[in-house]
């Protein structure tokens, strides 16, 4: 039976539709109500919190996932990437008040110095260095835009859907730097020992993807 991990919370809906639209069972997966675990069909549904959805797979619980890139980055975890499906487009920036704006418009030692909140830990410390800029990240686990809302920090590393929260606190795009987008990935190893299985699934969403 193929174990499929799935992120709860803003990314699920377009999972469950990428399942749905593959061809996948999905109707006890809809009506899940609080349960993590949900057998359906040939297959086992894991619904765990998007951050932990490449551990889930590097540890084996699961066979592949949905997954966005921005997860698997910020995670640190090998997985194999198969199919970007280009559901559940977003992107990642740095964003701040409107007076933020000029740091943003010169050399990268005007970005030295700056206080950058994020979620995304690891990538905005990367980002960051590729242009050659020391910055002191905090860490938040959310609602990060309320810190330079704050005046906590001069501006935050994040991704951006619809804008709504961002302009609801003040605070526009300085920089865009990344597209993210929910892919399907694989545990390595599942792959090799069980791909007679993961077949199905796996060129299901393919052809879903390509095909719509
Ligand atoms: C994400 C992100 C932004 C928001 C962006 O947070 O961190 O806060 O969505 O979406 P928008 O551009 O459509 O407004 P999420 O909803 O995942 O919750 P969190 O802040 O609690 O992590």
């Amino acid at each position: 039976m193929p174990v499929v991990a799935l992120p709860t919370g803003r990314v699920k809906d377009a999972c469950l539709d990428i399942i749905e639209g593959s061809g996948m069972p999905a109707k006890k997966l809809r009506n899940a109500g609080r349960n993590l675990v949900v057998d359906e069909g040939d297959y086992r549904y894991i619904l765990g919190k998007p951050s932990d959805i490449p551990t889930l797979v590097s540890q084996g619980l699961a066979d592949l996932a949905l997954v966005g890139n921005d997860v698997t980055e910020e995670s640190g975890v090998e997985l194999v990437e198969l199919i970007d499906t280009g559901r559940g487009r977003c992107f990642m920036a740095i964003a701040g008040t409107p007076a933020a704006a000029e740091r943003f418009n010169g050399h990268s030692g005007t970005l030295t110095g700056l206080r950058v909140a994020s979620k995304y830990e690891r990538i905005a410390r990367r980002t960051f260095e590729s242009w050659g800029a020391h910055v002191k990240i905090l860490h938040l686990n959310g609602s990060v835009e309320l810190a330079p809302a704050l005046g906590l920090v001069d501006c935050i590393f994040d991704i951006v859907q619809t804008g709504g929260t961002l302009k609801a606190n003040g605070l526009v795009v300085l920089r865009r730097t990344a597209e993210v987008s929910l892919r399907l990935v694989a545990n390595p190893g599942a792959l090799q020992l069980r791909w007679e299985s993961l077949r199905g699934a796996v060129n299901a969403v393919r052809k879903f993807v390509i095909g719509g």
